[in-house]
């Protein structure tokens, strides 16, 4: 995208934080390491450990109250803005340990951002005014940079060709699908590296999750994407990897074909063949 070189854009949204890192890069873009949670003492994640390369999908699955939500939330620190949670353990996010008492959770949330279950447009803005708030609110005053970032998002999200005619409408007067996809344009505004998704389709017809599936393929090439879903077939389609949690735990953690087609554990196999869950 030809704005994110911009130079305004840089040195507004970008923020370097290359002297809160450590000095030995581990290769993944995001790293989890011995991470706990619990909301108040219950126990929600245990001791979950995995790696996520650079451009890939990574889908978590597991059944209802598993731990999907608790744990990508804590992937961004937003976890912690519920008030009985609490979180141990390391996420990184290249080098920096996102959790580190030096580490701003604003900027962890702009570079790692989180599309919702249910599309959540702001109620009283127009279409156009979704995606551009977020860069006013960083102070971008630049107005044809500000239209040129939100016809790239819109793009990037798949929407553009729907709303170009009609920026100016409400964004709760679209579609389920087309809120959806605008929200993700909204995330997309703000040059994320990772996109963290929980359940973004299980709210959607057949025909509109299937262009958020598409989206994805094309959102790999820019940056990394976690999703959570229930939907095995989903999983098995978008996915470069998956991670199969239970009861807190991650059971297994694998390329997608493989966990869909070997798996290593009895309970990975008896929840993905639908005997369970
Ligand atoms: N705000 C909260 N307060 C107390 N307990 C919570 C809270 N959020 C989640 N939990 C508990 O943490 C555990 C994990 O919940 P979580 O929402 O992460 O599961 P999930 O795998 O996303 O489930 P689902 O598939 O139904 O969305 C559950 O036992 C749940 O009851
Ligand atoms: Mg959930």
């Amino acid at each position: 995208m030809s704005w994110m070189s911009s130079k305004e854009y840089t040195n507004t949204i970008s923020y370097k934080l290359s002297s809160l890192s450590d000095t030995k890069r581990h290769g993944y873009k995001v790293s989890v390491k011995n991470l706990n949670s619990w909301f108040g003492s219950k126990q929600a994640l245990k001791d979950i450990n995995f790696d996520v390369k650079e451009n890939t999908v990574t889908a978590l699955i597991g059944p209802s109250g598993c731990g999907k939500t608790t744990l990508i939330r804590c992937l961004n620190r937003m976890n912690e803005m519920t008030s009985s949670a609490i979180v141990k353990g390391s996420v990184y996010l290249d080098d920096i340990d996102i959790y580190a008492s030096n580490v701003d959770p604003v900027i962890i949330k702009r570079r790692m951002g989180m599309v919702f279950q249910k599309p959540n447009p702001f109620p009283t803005m127009s279409i156009y005014d979704n995606v551009a708030a977020g860069l006013k609110l960083n102070g971008i005053r630049n107005k044809a940079l500000i239209r040129e970032i939100v016809e790239e998002s819109l793009k990037g999200s798949v929407l553009w060709d729907e709303v170009k005619d009609e920026l100016g409408r409400p964004g709760l007067s679209l579609s389920g699908g087309q809120q959806q996809r605008l929200c993700i344009a909204r995330a997309l505004a703000m040059q994320p590296e990772v996109l963290l998704m929980d359940e973004p389709t299980s709210a959607l017809d057949p025909i509109a999750s299937a262009k958020i599936e598409e989206l994805m393929n094309e959102l790999r090439k820019e940056l990394t994407v976690i999703i959570v879903t229930h939907n095995m077939q989903q999983a098995a389609r978008v996915s470069d990897y998956t991670a199969f949690m239970y009861l807190g735990e991650l059971v297994e953690y694998g390329p997608t074909k493989q966990i869909f087609e070997n798996p290593q554990k009895e309970l990975t196999e008896r929840y993905i063949s639908g005997k369970f869950g």
